[in-house]
């Protein structure tokens, strides 16, 4: 039986691909007003610009390669029983190769009609469409007439796969974060799912908001933290 190990990243584990970080200087977060582009609010005061930020972020995705802590995380599955609880929208650990992902703040190559949320049973993914690297405009609608919106979660909707990334924590031997400020929740919480004697290895090059005696910091950039990750996994095999 394989171990299990669940990986939570963030948009640090893509920045070697060229892909903009949110909070760090320069990030999306320095040039957009969030509340503009990314909340629930902000479709409705302007979908056009809501629509081109997304636009913008599918073409560079389109242009941008899985890096080495992608191919090493989608590599952790020859030998262990993996998830990845990504709160990026791109889709570089597919293409990297992982095959269980769970995408907790949607999917950038993904579109589905505004008032999909609004089925009875909740959110239905039968309703999402794959656009590729390709754009949306204002008018572009669904098969029954409705807008098409970006399937991304906002700020201000709910987070519709936290339960299964909740899962998915609570079921891992060991729990690896890579490149998330642990700023937004309820992401940022699922670290305490864990537990009680599952390690915890983080890898940042910086300090982020995560106290607990489980956790080993590994302050290096995804790719070289990835390698010393592995490093340490492959010596608690040896022992
Ligand atoms: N390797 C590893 N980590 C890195 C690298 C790198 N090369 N470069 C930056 N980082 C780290 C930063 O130190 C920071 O801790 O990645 C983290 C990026 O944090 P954010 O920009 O806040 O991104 P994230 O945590 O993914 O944001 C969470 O906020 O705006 C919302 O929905 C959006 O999913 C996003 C959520």
């Amino acid at each position: 039986m394989k171990k299990k190990i669940a990986v939570l990243t963030g948009a640090g584990v893509s920045a070697e691909s060229g892909i903009s970080t949110f909070r760090d200087s320069g990030g999306l977060w320095d040039n957009y007003n969030v509340e503009d582009v990314a909340s629930i609010d902000g479709w409705y005061r302007n979908p056009g610009l809501v629509l081109d930020f997304y636009n913008i972020r599918r073409k560079e995705l389109a242009s941008a390669s899985p890096n080495a802590a992608h191919l090493a995380i989608a590599g952790l599955e020859k030998d262990y029983d993996v998830t990845v609880i990504t709160q990026n929208v791109d889709n570089l650990h597919e293409r990297a190769g992982s095959t269980r992902i769970i995408h907790l703040h949607g999917e950038l190559t993904k579109v589905r009609p505004e008032d999909s949320c609004n089925d009875r049973d909740g959110f239905s993914e039968a309703k999402v469409f794959d656009i590729g690297y390709g754009e949306i405009h204002l008018g572009d609608l669904s098969p029954d007439g409705v807008q098409l919106r970006p399937h991304i979660v906002w700020f201000g909707e709910a987070v519709p796969k936290i339960e299964s990334a909740i899962d998915a924590v609570e079921a891992a031997d060991i729990l690896l974060i890579v490149g998330t400020s642990l700023q937004v929740y309820p992401a940022a919480g699922l670290y305490r799912y864990a537990g009680r004697n599952t390690p915890i290895y983080i890898i940042d090059p910086k300090d982020v908001p995560a106290y607990d005696r489980r956790i080993t910091h590994i302050r290096n950039v995804a790719t070289a933290g990835m390698e010393e990750f592995r490093r340490i996994l492959d010596g608690q095999k040896a022992d």
